[in-house]
């Protein structure tokens, strides 16, 4: 972690190295975190967040599913962003808001403490997220099965659900592949580790609903709506372990990841074992997007 700029807590912009939290904080001991992860690229207009505003609704419905009281407006947060990141002097990075529960009374009911927010930036350039993003992913359908809503909401980006994305994650990786596919609870596909997931068959393309157990992706979204405004469309539909092994196409969205192919599952080739032609086609979309080279989509960017 290079450590450039400022990390902003509380309102106050503060030097990368005093970022620091007690360690009887509540979220250290008891998962009680929400957080976002957003991109701000640099496009030959400048720098710019992508979709700040729907990132920071996120970031409030995740507090509000989890009792949270934010001593901020989501204007004050966007803000708050813009000025972190203005502060790093970084071009393209990465953004992690967070608001946790802090250091005060000790024991499970998170209510009693104060809810602390904080805003860190990194470098991050465009085309970094590793596992194969170019090259396509090898993914393997995780042991682990995905959390469900019947016990934590999985529309709140909390820490909480990341202790059973990281053992997918984990998984993956110790057994050579690159990225772990995690089915819900009824065996259905629910999404990446940490990404939306699209399968193409017959040129059809389609994704898990959210009911599924993925949370609703901002990439996801996106990447819905450029094929819509192109004409295209997306089916919304269950999808089985059967489909990703018959599959033409497979890829993966997310804000990190961005349009991630993936070219194989388990020990089974997806496809021809290459990124498929509509794959392609939306990543570069999508770079498009991100760059501002699309006049239509150039309201998701917030030039700083
Ligand atoms: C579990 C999970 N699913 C999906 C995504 C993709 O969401 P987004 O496109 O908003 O980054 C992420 C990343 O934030 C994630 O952590």
């Amino acid at each position: 972690m290079q450590e450039i700029g400022k990390i902003w807590m509380n309102g106050k912009l503060v030097p990368f190295k005093d970022a620091k939290v007690h360690v009887l904080t509540h979220a250290l001991h008891y998962s009680t975190s929400i957080f976002e992860g957003i991109r701000c690229y640099n496009t030959p207009k400048g720098s710019a967040i992508f979709r700040l505003p729907e990132h920071v609704d996120r970031f409030f419905k995740s507090a509000k599913l989890y009792s949270m009281k934010m001593q901020y407006t989501k204007k004050e947060i966007s803000d708050a962003i813009v000025k972190t990141v203005k502060t790093s002097g970084l071009k393209e990075s990465y953004i992690r808001p967070l608001a946790y529960y802090g250091y005060g009374t000790m024991g499970l009911t998170p209510t009693q403490n104060k809810v602390d927010v904080s805003i860190a930036c990194w470098e991050w350039k465009m085309g970094e997220s590793k596992a194969g993003k170019f090259s396509g992913a090898k993914c393997k359908v995780s042991s682990w099965v995905k959390i469900d809503s019947r016990s934590q909401p999985m529309q709140a980006k909390a820490a909480s659900n990341y202790a059973n994305a990281a053992l997918a994650r984990m998984e993956a990786l110790e057994n050579g592949y690159d990225e772990a596919i995690m089915l819900n609870s009824h065996g259905k596909i629910a999404e990446g580790s940490a990404e939306n997931i699209f399968v193409v068959k017959d040129d059809i393309i389609q994704t898990p609903p959210l009911s599924a157990g993925g949370l609703e992706g901002i990439t996801r979204d996106s990447i819905i709506q450029i094929i819509e405004e192109n004409s295209g469309y997306v089916i919304e539909r269950n999808l089985e372990r059967d489909d990703l092994y018959t599959a033409d196409e497979i890829f993966m969205t997310g804000t990190a990841a961005e349009v991630k192919s993936v070219t194989q599952v388990d020990k089974v080739k997806i496809g021809n074992g290459n990124m498929g032609h509509i794959t392609k086609a939306l990543q570069k979309s999508f770079s498009d997007v991100v760059m501002g080279k699309d006049e239509r989509f150039l309201p998701w960017l917030t030039f700083i």
